[in-house]
């Protein structure tokens, strides 16, 4: 089976970089902090329209290891937010069937951040409609480096490897990213997911992330669904994706 076989069948692996929030508020005389609040209502609408669009595994980036460099007050604006978003989000989350995992460190984040993490992935623990991962205190070098140091001698293969990932980053058994989606304008990867985005599809939008609704991420999807998928082969015809469409 073809690696694109293996995505259609699974739903897809949308990761989402979730940028603009201070140039959203800048721009309408508001502190930064209020972009973030008017970005977790973003993050509310995104997780309601994935499933409808074939999406399986979704990953939002919410607060990157680098993101310590911020001022202490938007840093801690950040955690408390996502802290109460985790709460209060929890029982619509179990309802709707979404797993929830929190992938990065834990060791630096503040104690009722860890708790509320703890009881949204036991709660949602029986989730099978939607994986969400929320990358906080997220590095992909990081990462990298602690899945190589886990590495049992002789452990070669990229399949090993790629367990180790999970284990090191605290959420196993997720697929290759199919497609990032970055808003905001920039157009990078800023340390997200550097190995699972080896054959993603790159999607950037100028859209700010507090605006992002339902038609953008179905937009940014159809797009996705335009383009062909060769894997390094040759032959549009292997691709699977294409040709279960056709
Ligand atoms: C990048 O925009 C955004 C962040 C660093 C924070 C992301 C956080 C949220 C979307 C809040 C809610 C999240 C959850 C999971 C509840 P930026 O601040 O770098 O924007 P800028 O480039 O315009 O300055």
């Amino acid at each position: 089976m073809t690696q694109s076989a293996l995505t259609s069948q699974a739903g897809l692996h949308v990761a989402v970089i979730m940028d603009g929030n201070g140039r959203w508020a800048t721009a309408r005389g508001l502190p930064r902090t209020a972009g973030h609040v008017r970005g977790a209502e973003a993050v509310r609408r995104t997780v309601e329209a994935a499933p409808d669009l074939g999406i399986r595994t979704l990953s939002l980036y919410a607060f990157s290891s680098d993101n310590w460099r911020r001022p202490t007050g938007e840093v801690r604006v950040l955690l408390r937010l996502f802290a109460r978003h985790l709460r209060s989000e929890t029982p619509t989350l179990a309802a709707r069937g979404v797993r929830l995992r929190v992938i990065g460190r834990r060791d630096r984040l503040p104690g009722p951040l860890v708790a509320a993490i703890e009881r949204a992935e036991r709660r949602t623990a029986g989730g099978r409609a939607l994986e969400l991962r929320i990358a906080i205190d997220y590095s992909a070098r990081d990462a990298i480096i602690r899945a190589a140091s886990r590495l049992a001698p002789g452990e070669t293969e990229r399949t090993a490897f790629a367990r180790r990932l999970g284990e090191a980053c605290g959420a196993d058994g997720a697929p290759d990213v199919d497609l990032v989606v970055r808003t905001g304008g920039e157009q990078r990867l800023s340390d997200f997911l550097l190995w699972e985005c080896a054959y993603a599809e790159l999607y950037f939008t100028p859209r700010a992330w507090p605006d992002f609704d339902r038609e953008d991420l179905a937009a940014a999807v159809a797009d996705f669904r335009g383009r062909t998928r060769r894997f390094g082969d040759i032959a549009a015809a292997t691709d699977a994706y294409s040709a279960g469409r056709a």
